[in-house]
């Protein structure tokens, strides 16, 4: 029986998505602009089994039931659809860091996935074909099939914009829980779309924000890629917080002041959130060291993990028979 494993990394949105335009097909309301970071890794293995009545799902080595396997069984439907095959497939997945916690394990999770499941079932796909069908999954994973800085259009298309070696950047993640987020990126979503007064300003100033992301990559200029990173998941999660959607704990507050305190010192570091609360701190290579040390000492951050930009989604292993 055929079989596919692919590997990706999560990526960390400079510029957000949040809010869908069409619920159907999973389309962002806005532009969105991520680097793949390298240092995280999710592994993911699909194989066929003919005989198997269901579709199964290992996750960090536990039977997956419920929301997990429903979405991940959803997204191997579409490829099974594509190939023309009703055969059922054992699906294992390992994350090298803390998996639903805002930490994009959605993103490589279901990038990693669809990869191997169109090699499991025999699809020859490009990678903006394979990132759709992620798409359709989790938006943010469309973004994690391209190395370095990749964005997401209004369509629903990813593409690379620059390659990781475009700026000196390194993603610090402070890691402050390791349990899972309460509140799930796509019903954040819908609640702040739903009950935010700030929904619509959101969805104005958004495309402005990617605009100035998108030239700060191109001009390879790091404190305006900070600064607009800064107003874009501020914006996001201030939009959120007014429909009562709040990811922020004690912790994240503790690491923002932090990073505060070191621009005050003079260094150009900034932050970024998701759905969660941890804090991605932003920050050139030759100021990493020093950076790292300080949010290692913030009370509430469990751990440091020092990333960069990385390679896209791709398979590493392929067997058939
Ligand atoms: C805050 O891609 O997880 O990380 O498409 O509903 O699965 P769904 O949402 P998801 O949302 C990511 C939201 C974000 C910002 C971003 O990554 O752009």
């Amino acid at each position: 029986m055929s079989s596919g494993r692919a590997i990706a990394h999560p990526n960390i949105a400079i510029a957000k998505y949040w809010g869908k335009k069409a619920i159907s097909g999973n389309i962002p309301a806005v532009p969105s602009l991520s680097v793949t970071l390298a240092g995280m890794t999710t592994t993911t293995d699909v194989e066929l089994d003919a005989a198997a009545k269901i579709d199964t799902l290992v996750l960090d080595g536990e039977d997956a039931r419920g929301d997990a396997l429903t979405r991940a069984v959803a997204l191997v439907d579409r490829v099974r659809m594509r190939a023309g095959s009703n055969v059922r497939a054992r699906i294992t997945s390992t994350n090298d860091f803390p998996t639903a916690s805002g930490l994009a394990s959605s993103a490589s999770g279901f990038a990693a996935l669809a990869l191997a499941a169109t090699r499991a079932y025999g699809l020859d796909l490009d990678a903006a074909d394979v990132a759709s069908l992620a798409r359709e999954s989790s938006a943010s994973a469309a973004r994690s099939f391209f190395s370095g800085f990749a964005a997401l259009d209004t369509d629903g298309v990813a593409h690379q914009v620059a390659p990781p070696d475009q700026l000196d950047l390194r993603v610090l993640v402070c890691v402050t829980s390791e349990g899972p987020k309460a509140v799930g990126s796509t019903s954040g979503m819908i609640v702040t779309a739903k009950n935010s007064p700030f929904h619509a300003t959101w969805l104005a100033i958004a495309p402005r924000i990617f605009d100035d992301v998108e030239a700060a990559i191109r001009t390879k200029d790091f404190e305006r890629l900070g600064v607009a990173a800064e107003a874009s998941a501020f914006a996001m999660h201030g939009a959120a917080l007014a429909a009562g959607v709040s990811y922020f704990t004690d912790a994240t507050h503790a690491v923002i002041g932090e990073v505060r305190a070191l621009r005050n010192e003079g260094m150009l570091v900034f932050v970024t959130m998701d759905a969660g609360p941890h804090v991605k701190v932003l920050v050139l290579e030759s100021d990493r060291a020093k950076c790292a040390e300080r949010m290692e000492s913030v009370p509430g951050v469990l751990r440091v993990i020092q990333t960069r930009p990385g390679e896209g989604a791709k398979i590493v292993e392929e067997t058939a028979s």
